[in-house]
């Protein structure tokens, strides 16, 4: 029921805005969501979006895509008939089906569709690691962090190159929040560090902010311009932040460094729509991580504004953008 006011309120917030000179007047689009459930709050935001727009919305279910690839060029065959005529793309690649996702993403580029996220700029940011190595290169704030090769007889040496304890362990590949763990301790951060070296999963050693309480920002980027923003406060006595770990999520304006942080890290991982995750510290805004697939809900929700649009916004100005170099190419 909330949720349905929540859409009756952007509808009529669009109808008003609503001209007959829009983009979709003089060049009706056929835009689709890779999306793997139509029922997800993001999808059905956007696909709405997209039809209020006046363009015509299709969902694509990535993962039952069939890419065939042949001389005559890259073509996608999608509940057995041949896809044609898309003109954009709006990839929400969930983190468990990155390496096939990307790869239809990046079929449809091939065969000219407009992405509003790049299909390496995906692959990019669903590795940790190479993230903040690409973060560390651009100069932007972030917790001073430690990578090693399974190092036997090493931890104490890791703890140490991030300033001892507490600190934090972080598997590379978990996500909302699951597989980082709080080590209060030097002796506890060993032994975490210990075990999953001996489990041989990867990780990353990082200090831990004290100075963030719990809370972590996310600020929405869309082509080079921060469209919203929200603080998300982790439940009592929790230090991970997430939603998906019982976050509360509140609107918050966001300082000069904030922004600039975020519309930093988005651009040098190459990524035109971002949810860009920070910590508030003494030394400034350190960033966490870059979604490339960032949720709706908890951001639309938190600060009433309509994401979804300015997606469907960028789709317009990027589509007009390629055709008018496609025809000045020519
Ligand atoms: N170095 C850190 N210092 C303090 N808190 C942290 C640190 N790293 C992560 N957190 C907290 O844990 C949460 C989850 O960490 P994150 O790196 O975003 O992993 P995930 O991909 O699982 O969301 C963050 O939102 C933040 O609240
Ligand atoms: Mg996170």
């Amino acid at each position: 029921m909330y949720q349905d006011l929540i859409l009756l309120k952007f509808t009529a917030k669009r109808k008003q805005k609503y001209s007959p000179f829009s983009f979709a007047k003089i060049n009706p689009m056929k835009i689709a969501i890779l999306s793997r459930n139509p029922n997800l709050y993001s999808t059905k935001r956007l696909h709405q979006a997209i039809v209020e727009a006046g363009h015509e919305a299709l969902i694509i279910n990535h993962s039952i895509c069939d890419l065939i690839i042949e001389q005559d060029g890259p073509s996608i065959i999608y509940k057995g008939e041949m896809i044609t005529g898309v003109d954009a793309i709006i990839p929400r690649i969930g983190a468990s089906v990155t390496f096939y996702g990307t790869a239809v993403v990046r079929q449809f580029e091939l065969m000219g569709s407009f992405s509003v996220v790049n299909s390496q700029a995906i692959v990019r940011s669903r590795d940790k690691l190479r993230s903040l190595q690409i973060l560390s290169k651009a100069g932007l704030g972030m917790p001073k962090t430690a990578f090693t090769n399974f190092s036997k007889g090493g931890e104490k040496q890791i703890v140490e190159h991030v300033g001892g304890a507490p600190l934090i362990i972080k598997l590379l590949e978990g996500t909302q929040g699951l597989g980082v763990v709080l080590a209060e301790t030097k002796k506890a951060g060993q032994s975490v560090i210990e075990a999953f070296h001996g489990l041989k999963a990867r990780i990353i050693v990082q200090e831990f902010i004290k100075e963030a309480k719990g809370a972590d920002i996310r600020a929405f980027v869309v082509n080079g311009k921060v469209v919203g923003a929200m603080k998300r406060q982790g439940a009592e006595g929790e230090f991970r932040s997430n939603l998906h770990r019982g976050g509360m999520a509140t609107v918050i304006k966001l300082s000069r460094a904030e922004k600039a942080a975020a519309l930093g890290a988005a651009k040098a991982l190459g990524l035109d729509v971002a949810g860009v995750d920070m910590l508030q510290s003494a030394r400034g805004p350190l960033i966490l991580e870059v979604n490339s697939s960032p949720g709706l809900e908890g951001i639309e929700k938190a600060t009433g504004i309509d994401i979804a649009g300015e997606i469907v916004k960028f789709i317009e100005l990027g589509v007009k953008k390629k055709t008018t170099s496609r025809v000045n190419n020519q």
